[in-house]
């Protein structure tokens, strides 16, 4: 049967950062329960999705450190080398087919419940977890040294994607993982430059989308990196370019902060209804 041409759009490529799907179809981070644990099984049935046509195929949720064990139950990992080189063979799989392959990566700080690391994740705010009381789950707070460590571990774990063969980078921001923890007033307690304000409890998500951007601009732009669109943070990382220009720009410190603090006293002005709006029906940010 003939395709009715309205559709032929869905079947044309398109750019996506440094890479190219070769239509618009996009099997969004889904668990299967085969992780980096069962590497074959993982390979050949993210690798069928892209015999069938899909253009983009992502893993599951994707722990990015032994502090986000998520056991008993079962992510893609990406904290060494074997993970690397079992999700190699799903890259390889889904090449084969001509697809791009995504991974979500995944730190989920105070609901990480690390039965398998024995690791003690760090978070906003020092918090037992709500999603999992029965567990008795906490992390313990993030200084600013703890906070850029963090965001090193997200960096590393994205060049660990890049060695398996990942073409994208997800950094989700979806399930009360931690950008998420730090967005929202019930888990940030923090009165420092990571909390109190929209604009501070943004910070985080944004300062680590920024690293992932400085990261892949050194290296030429080899990944393409989204952060979670569907809780409307592509609403702040926009923001980011103001900051960030005036952050990297060659002044003086006085001149730089007053510019940091402009751009970021502007963000909190136009952006908080927005964010409002886009968070609607997802969840919702008190000022
Ligand atoms: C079994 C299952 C597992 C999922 N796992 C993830 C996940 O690991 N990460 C994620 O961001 N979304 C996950 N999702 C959400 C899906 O990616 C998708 O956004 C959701 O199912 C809505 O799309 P749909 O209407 O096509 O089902 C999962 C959904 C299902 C049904």
């Amino acid at each position: 049967m003939a395709r009715d041409p309205k559709y032929d759009i869905l079947f044309e490529p398109v750019a996506f950062g440094p890479k190219t799907m070769r239509n618009r179809f996009w099997q969004t981070s889904h668990c299967t329960g085969y992780g980096s644990d069962r590497p074959g099984t993982q390979a050949r049935f993210r690798g069928m999705k892209a015999e069938g046509g899909w253009a983009v195929v992502c893993t599951e949720f994707c722990s990015i450190h032994p502090e986000s064990d998520e056991y008993p139950w079962h992510s893609a990992r990406l904290w060494d080398e074997g993970d690397v080189i079992n999700l190699r063979h799903l890259c390889d799989e889904v090449h084969r087919h001509r697809s791009l392959a995504g991974v979500q990566l995944w730190y989920n700080g105070m609901h990480s419940p690390c039965l398998e690391s024995r690791e003690v994740p760090r978070g906003p705010s020092g918090l037992p977890s709500n999603v999992f009381p029965e567990r008795c789950l906490y992390d313990a707070v993030a200084d600013e040294d703890d906070i850029r460590a963090i965001i090193r571990m997200y960096v590393l774990a994205a060049q660990r994607a890049e060695q398996a063969g990942f073409d994208l980078v997800e950094v989700t921001g979806s399930d009360s993982t931690l950008p998420m923890q730090f967005l929202e007033r019930r888990y940030n307690r923090r009165t420092d430059r990571y909390g109190g304000s929209l604009a501070n409890r943004a910070r985080f998500y944004i300062e680590l989308m920024a690293a992932h951007e400085m990261h892949d601009a050194e290296r030429e732009r080899a990944l393409g990196v989204l952060g979670q669109q569907h809780h409307g943070i592509e609403k702040l990382v926009p923001q980011d370019d103001e900051v960030e220009r005036h952050r990297r720009e060659d002044r003086g410190q006085a001149d730089r902060r007053r510019a940091i603090e402009a751009a970021e006293a502007g963000l909190e002005r136009r952006r908080l209804g927005e964010v409002d709006a886009a968070m609607a029906g997802g969840i919702l940010l008190e000022q």
